[in-house]
């Protein structure tokens, strides 16, 4: 498996066992927000869920009565999602499919309900070709009446989180140091591993282009995973309710896709 695109975005130096949990680390707590929308949209529970990370949103899912394939493209990260999943309620295992592959490139053979890529992960891809590719990934898996939910930080929120970057405006790539930190249960941090995140800026009018161009069709538009309506500059996030649109990418998107 070739895992370059995780030493491009920075993900090779991040230290996985911060997504299991560490005494005082606060978790992400997504999975009753996703499952809401899930419960409203979707026409089915068989769920992807894309960079799946540790696997909190996964295990949520699947305990919510979802059939859930995971993907992650660090072996680490799913070392860890292995580990919390041993740690659950075993009448869930079966409805778990972990699965090691890139979002670029990956072919399951199968179709899904509803495909989730949140907690920011666009922003790692880093150039047009491999956005498209994951865009075009996501549409191929798509059932004719499934749903896709992406989530990204905002251009403001992206330059807002630390002093010290630098930026290509050509490439729009931030590159920045990225201190992996833990906190104990009384608050004190420590940092444990220095890395570097690389992200790429996802301009809205550059975002709404390579959807049309991949052939999605955008059905809510929210500022949250709490489906807040959009607003600009207020919202922190692009949270995009999407389908498949009903008349496919012209062909050379769908050869550009691969
Ligand atoms: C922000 S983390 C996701 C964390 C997850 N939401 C959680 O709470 O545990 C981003 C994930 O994307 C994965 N990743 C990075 N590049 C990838 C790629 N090209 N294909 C698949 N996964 C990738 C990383 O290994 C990492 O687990």
């Amino acid at each position: 498996m070739d895992t370059s695109r995780l030493d491009s975005c920075g993900w090779s130096s991040f230290r996985p066992e911060l997504f299991f949990d560490e005494p005082g680390r606060k978790s992400r707590q997504v999975g009753p927000s996703v499952l809401n929308i899930i419960e409203k949209y979707s026409p089915g529970r068989r769920i992807l869920d894309l960079c799946c990370g540790g696997g909190a949103l996964s295990i949520f899912l699947a305990e919510a009565g979802c059939q859930v394939s995971a993907l992650d493209l660090s072996e680490p990260m799913l070392a860890v999602f292995r580990k919390r999943l041993a740690n659950s309620d075993p009448r869930i295992h079966q409805q778990v499919t972990l699965v090691h592959d890139d979002v670029c490139t990956f072919d399951l053979g199968q179709k899904f309900d509803f495909i989730i890529l949140e907690d920011d992960f666009f922003g790692y891809l880093l150039t047009d070709q491999d956005q498209v590719a994951c865009l075009s990934r996501v549409r191929r898996h798509l059932t004719s009446n499934g749903r896709f939910l992406l989530a990204n930080k905002t251009p403001d929120i992206e330059f807002g989180e630390s002093s010290s970057y630098d930026f290509d405006p050509q490439t729009r790539i931030l590159t920045r140091p990225q201190d992996w930190t833990t906190v104990d249960p009384n608050g004190k941090r420590t940092t444990i591993r220095k890395g570097i995140e690389r992200r790429r800026v996802i301009d809205p009018d550059e975002l709404n282009r390579l959807l049309d161009l991949t052939g999605f069709d955008i059905l809510h538009r929210w500022g949250d995973l709490d489906q807040t309506p959009f607003q600009d500059p207020a919202s922190q996030e692009y949270v995009f309710l999407m389908q498949a649109a009903q008349v496919p990418p012209p062909p050379a998107a769908e050869t550009n896709q691969d």
